[in-house]
């Protein structure tokens, strides 16, 4: 079975206009729009969908309350695939389905979902080759001149989970979704079969301090071509008023460790969550060996003004080969109830939850 990333998103929101307008002035083309419902559609052919509070098409009962991304919606290359994981899903959670066959279920998280058949399209994506003093791939060029920002796929989304090894599992058992990082503690990047980007969904632990203590959606992560064009995003959400008020702390772009990718969020009205800018991140197959990795060295490679708890030369290198998973044990939930966080993530902060 091959899932081939995020097919769509559909946000439940209160006030459909603002949110129209952020997604506009984010760069996302419009493809329609009415007082009740605004509808992106980006190169690869994933959707952002935003519709008012009560919504037929949104999941009832709202996994959590307030604006947000309410469900996800897997691409599956084929119809034959998707009876399989629909067969698969069915035998352990109760699946429902549309007339055009598409499937709904929730997780035990309480993650709503769906799945549906994707024609993903080819698009176009090219960055600026990078010279350094000894190698000039772009000899007698300047870099590509932009105007503006247009993301092209949806690479990831992030949610709270109150069981973030569970979550994972079930993405595997049942999707067949690899394990790609831990981040010990603070969470589990996992990548859909049908793509290569580092990871499509990120789950993280809400035992966390910054974390609330049920189900929740946090971000959603856009394919950028390079650091220029996340950049010139960045100036013109400025510009049009748009900030993110959780990062002036870390003073805005930043580059993980973990995955490599440049990032550069963005608050979305009616506190829904964060969009963000994505650029440069790992690609990766089956090779992959999964690691695990202290949060503090595994969260930045770099940031122009590190949260306080990643700043420091105390950090350790703190990275291993993880194939067997031994390091999931210590964050299993064997037993109900908030699990108390122990060690530095005890400390961690709201302005320290984008470095995660
Ligand atoms: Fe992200």
């Amino acid at each position: 079975m091959s899932i081939l990333g995020v097919e769509s998103v559909l946000f439940g929101v209160a006030d459909v206009a603002e949110h129209t307008r952020f997604w506009t002035d984010f760069g996302l083309p419009l493809e329609s729009a009415s007082a009740d419902e605004a509808v992106f559609r980006l190169a690869s052919g994933s959707r952002v969908i935003v519709l008012r509070h009560g919504d037929a098409r949104l999941p009832s009962p709202d996994p959590f309350p307030g604006d947000g991304l309410k469900e996800t919606v897997w691409g599956v290359d084929t119809a034959e695939n998707l009876q399989t994981i629909a067969a698969s899903l069915a035998a352990e959670v109760p699946v429902t389905r549309d007339a055009d066959g598409t499937v709904h279920a929730v997780c035990p998280d309480g993650q709503p979902l769906a799945l549906r058949v994707w024609n993903k399209r080819a698009f176009h994506s090219e960055a600026s080759p990078v010279n350094t003093p000894a190698s000039y791939p772009r000899f007698n060029q300047h870099r590509i001149w932009r105007s503006k920002a247009v993301p092209k796929t949806i690479n990831h989304v992030v949610f709270f989970s109150p069981d973030y090894v569970g979550s994972f599992e079930f993405y595997e058992r049942h999707f067949g979704f690899r394990y790609v990082d831990h981040s010990k503690g603070s969470g589990i990047f996992a990548r859909a079969g049908g793509t290569y980007e580092h990871h499509s969904i990120f789950w993280v632990n809400c035992d966390l301090p910054i974390a609330p203590d049920h189900f929740k959606f946090m971000h959603i992560a856009f394919g950028m071509d390079d650091i220029d064009e996340v950049m010139l995003g960045a100036n013109i959400m400025e510009r049009k008023g748009w900030k993110n008020e959780s990062m002036n702390s870390s003073g805005g772009i930043s580059r993980h460790r973990i995955s490599s990718a440049i990032y550069y969020y963005c608050d979305m009205p009616g506190k829904a969550g964060e969009a963000e800018y994505h650029a440069d991140t790992d690609y990766l197959d089956d090779n992959w060996v999964p690691r695990a990795w202290d949060f503090r060295f595994g969260s930045l490679l770099w940031s122009n003004n590190a949260p306080p708890i990643f700043r420091g030369d105390n950090i350790p290198w703190d990275m291993a080969f993880d194939a067997d998973r031994a390091s999931f044990e210590p964050f299993r939930k064997d037993r109900p109830g908030k699990r108390p966080v122990e060690g530095k993530l005890s400390e961690l902060t709201e302005d320290d939850e984008h470095a995660l």
